[in-house]
């Protein structure tokens, strides 16, 4: 009997690390099941692409699309276009893809009108924010998928509201943070914090690169005032994503950056790096997803700088605290930080680093059936 095909998609840089251990897991199926990596190319320089294989110990992509930057619309019909030849040609018995980028609803597209069967990881976040690219993202791929593999309960809840099929959904955990829990020792033996004179909890980690965030240079000032105002603190470690990079040379806000004393900012870190300095960070500062989780499972204090999460377990049970993106308000919430007790978190249900062996496992299942 010939093997069973499954091409997992990544794209972006939040999409490495939910991959790399299911790709690890589905060894277990060597003999009956080969599981391929086709890379998009959403994100293609060094730190935000390449760095990550090597951390993560991923294999090379069978295929490179090479797609690049555009609008939503270019880069999503490039690879479109792109992919639907990969699939023609490998004719894969599944496509799975992960999270909410832009490669992520565009192959779960190509892949359903081949009649490619569809599984999602991450299935049923929302934000219930429409505005947000990765919320058009994310219900477009629940709407169209086979399966759903779900990291909290809130996704099986809202999956059951949108009418998806009961026995289509599973809950089965988080394989980001299978990523984190097989890279700890690692990160706790980077060198990263010496070699930037850090020493444990003097600093805040600060990560920053969603639209709504960076896209504005009103929006943008606001956020150096609020770290001038917190640099008399704390130092403040700033690993810059190639869009905030290049908007605050485009508002001229780098001089600017030069005047607020202790903000250190990074280009964008490998996985390990940026593990071992969130290990020890006093707390972090962030508007990205994953942050938010990973924060969650290592107990660490994370101030998400949006007016939603679709990470809801996270603030219900989790260290997070949702702080809406608006000055005065923001160093309210630092100056309690620095000044008071810390919320308390716990790990949410199935965050226990096997996550992907449970999604292997039952896609094995699912494909023996077929
Ligand atoms: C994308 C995801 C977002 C995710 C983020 C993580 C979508 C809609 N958004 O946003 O959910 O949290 O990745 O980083 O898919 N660029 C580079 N080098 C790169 C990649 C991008 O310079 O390697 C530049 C592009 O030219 C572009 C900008 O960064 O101008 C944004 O890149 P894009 O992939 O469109 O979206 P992100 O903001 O990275």
């Amino acid at each position: 009997m010939s093997k069973k095909k499954i091409i997992s998609v990544v794209g972006a840089r939040p999409n490495f690390m939910k991959v790399a251990p299911l790709h690890r897991a589905f060894q277990k199926y060597y003999d009956t099941i080969e599981h391929l990596i086709v890379h998009t190319g959403q994100h293609y320089d060094f730190s935000m692409s390449d760095a990550f294989f090597k951390d993560l110990e991923m294999p090379k992509p069978s295929y490179f699309l090479g797609v690049g930057s555009g609008t939503h619309a270019e880069q999503t019909a490039k690879i479109m276009v792109e992919f639907e030849k990969v699939c023609k040609e490998l004719k894969p018995d599944l496509v799975l893809v992960v999270g909410d980028v832009n490669s992520t609803v565009a192959c779960s597209l190509t892949a359903v009108k081949l009649g490619i069967k569809v599984a999602h990881i991450e299935a049923g976040l929302r934000s219930f924010d429409r505005s947000m690219p990765e919320e058009i993202n994310r219900i477009v791929t629940d709407s169209i998928c086979n399966y759903c593999f779900v990291t909290e309960q809130s996704g099986v809840k809202n999956l059951i509201n949108e009418g998806f099929h009961k026995n289509g959904i599973f809950f089965v955990g988080n394989t980001m943070i299978d990523s984190l829990d097989y890279a700890l020792q690692k990160a706790k033996n980077s060198q990263i914090g010496n070699s930037l004179n850090l020493t444990s909890k003097e600093y805040v980690l600060v990560t920053l690169h969603r639209p709504t965030n960076v896209d504005e240079p009103e929006r943008l000032d606001e956020f150096l005032r609020i770290f001038k105002h917190l640099s008399r603190y704390r130092k403040i470690i700033f690993p810059v994503h190639p869009r905030t990079r290049k908007n605050l040379k485009y508002f001229s806000l780098e001089k600017k950056i030069d005047e607020i004393p202790g903000l250190i900012l990074l280009e964008p870190l490998g996985y390990i790096d940026f593990l071992s300095l969130m290990l020890d960070a006093d707390f972090i500062m962030t508007d990205s997803g994953g942050i938010q989780e990973e924060t969650t499972y290592l107990k660490i204090p994370c101030l998400t700088l949006r007016t939603t999460t679709e990470r809801p377990v996270t603030i219900e049970l989790g260290t997070n605290i949702l702080v809406q993106p608006e000055e005065s308000y923001i160093i309210k919430v630092i100056n309690d930080m620095i000044n008071l007790p810390r919320k308390v978190g716990n790990v949410p249900e199935l965050w226990d680093g096997i996550a992907s062996f449970r999604i292997a496992d039952k896609i094995a299942n699912l494909l023996a059936r077929n």
